[in-house]
């Protein structure tokens, strides 16, 4: 097909997927008169950003940074547990030559950053605390009149997902799930080789978060393992699915006109390895051996979307293994995959390769960089290099901050943070029948078919 006739074909089956999308997958009531559809939301201009942080521990303390390093931004506030935290966030400041006299701090039990919220009146608060408060520190956030940016995943379930819908289209607050892996080099040259029609027709995706992080078991008391540890006992299913399924969210368009998501089935395998890790690292009557390590290590979903194209999803935070996101995806004409980088081309590529039966790698990979590295990344690479994860944390935040400064849509909606972060439940609900197929809910609520691809290509 010609590009026109494939945007042709796209959008009038996904027009007829709209059509029955809107009563098929919603499962709540329709959106009240004071509601808003926030799909390619754009709130007026910020001249200068006034930021609150909830949360400043390991993830919190790099947000607070970047941050800080921007121009046009002023930290307001900063909350954690612990003071600790707080100092040493002071100190990342003071080393920036940022005075921290006038930031107010908010430490020592888990409700005061309520406080902070109404006290200090911030434009925009970064949440980056464990899993379980982030749906009700966002939806909070919003009503105190504030834009809330949330680390993944947005909410650990579909009740607290849909509260965080009602809350951002009442408000007209933005809610961005910070997916930093979408401003990956690699993910944003997969998306420019997509949207430049290298890749035909897309048919498959295959997405993860295959880490190793056993090590985190070390953090008894304070820090990510001493929180995260105990999520492998309360649920079954894919705990962390959004790094490797935004990626593949974007490349496909889901959510943005194109297509969307319908259905998915979900199976674990047998639980063994926090438990041996327990037995092998800590005396037999720490608390670590003591929990029920009920769901399975290795979690692989399978999502149907409307136009019946297929993404396979996988989560594995205790195998022994190197990391992997998977990052792969199949079109009519090649496939590009990630861990490490390769394509492959039906027609070949230039002088590296000849045809589909063998992968671009090497020299071919650093020429297809060359080619097609993302506008978005050649533009900022140069300021973010030094910034965390290859530098794809600076470009989300540098991303937050042009954004909101000039009233430009966010580059990830509160529907697709929603969708993403759906899956946990969805996937624990499917583990827990035998891999009975579970609908995604529709939060665009059928507006979907009327929100704008991710425009940051030119
Ligand atoms: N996107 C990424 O690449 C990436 C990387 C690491 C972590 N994360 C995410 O970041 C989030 C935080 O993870 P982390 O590793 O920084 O954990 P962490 O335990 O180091 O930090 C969480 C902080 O939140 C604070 N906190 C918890 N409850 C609070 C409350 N009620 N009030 C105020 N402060 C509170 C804790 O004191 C702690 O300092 C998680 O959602 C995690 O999944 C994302």
């Amino acid at each position: 097909m010609s590009k026109f006739d494939r945007r042709n074909f796209i959008k009038t089956t996904s027009l007829t997927a709209a059509f029955a999308s809107s009563y098929v997958f919603s499962s709540t009531d329709s959106r009240k008169n004071e509601q808003m559809y926030m799909g390619d939301f754009s709130a007026p201009k910020l001249n200068k950003i006034k930021a609150a942080f909830l949360g400043v521990g390991y993830r919190g303390k790099g947000h607070l940074k970047l941050f800080a390093s921007l121009p046009g931004t002023e930290v307001v506030g900063i909350s954690d547990l612990y003071e600790e935290n707080i100092l040493k966030s002071n100190k990342i400041l003071e080393n920036m030559n940022i005075s921290t006299d006038s930031i107010k701090t908010f430490w020592g039990d888990d409700k005061k950053w309520k406080k902070m919220l109404s006290e200090v009146m911030p434009d925009i608060v970064f949440i980056s605390t464990d899993w379980n408060s982030h749906g009700e520190m966002a939806v909070e956030t919003m009503k105190n009149g504030a834009h809330a940016f949330v680390e993944v995943p947005l909410a650990m379930t579909i009740k607290e997902l849909w509260d965080i819908i009602d809350t951002s289209e009442k408000y007209k607050k933005h809610c961005m799930m910070m997916e930093n892996v979408n401003y990956g080099r690699e993910e944003l040259m997969f998306l420019n080789l997509i949207r430049n029609g290298q890749l035909g027709d897309l048919l498959h995706g295959e997405a993860a978060y295959i880490h190793d992080l056993r090590f985190q078991m070390n953090e008894e008391t304070r820090g990510t393992g001493s929180w995260r540890t105990l999520e492998y006992e309360k649920r079954r299913g894919n705990l962390y699915p959004t790094h490797g399924l935004g990626p593949v969210s974007q490349y496909m368009n889901l959510l943005r006109s194109e297509d969307t998501f319908k259905t998915l089935v979900s199976f674990s395998s047998p639980a063994m390895g926090r438990k041996k890790f327990g037995k092998e690292n800590f005396p037999s009557n720490h608390k670590w051996n003591n929990l029920n390590y009920q769901n399975g290590d290795i979690n692989t979903s399978i999502i149907k979307t409307y136009l019946g194209r297929t993404i396979m999803v996988q989560w594995d935070e205790t195998s022994p293994r190197p990391y992997t996101r998977l990052n792969l995806i199949q079109g009519t004409k090649g496939i590009l995959a990630g861990g490490p980088t390769r394509a492959a081309f039906d027609k070949g590529f230039e002088n590296y390769t000849k045809d589909s039966k063998e992968w671009v790698k090497g020299e071919g990979i650093d020429r297809l960089y060359e080619k097609y590295d993302h506008p978005l990344y050649k533009r900022l690479n140069n300021q973010t290099k030094n910034t965390g994860h290859g530098g794809m944390d600076g470009i989300m935040m540098y991303r937050i901050v042009e954004c909101l400064k000039n009233g430009l849509p966010l580059d990830q909606n509160v529907y697709e943070g929603c969708a993403w972060s759906s899956l946990i439940e969805l996937s624990s609900n499917s583990v827990n029948n035998d891999g009975e197929p579970q609908s995604f809910p529709d939060f665009t609520r059928g507006d979907w078919v009327n929100t704008n691809t991710f425009d940051i290509i030119s």
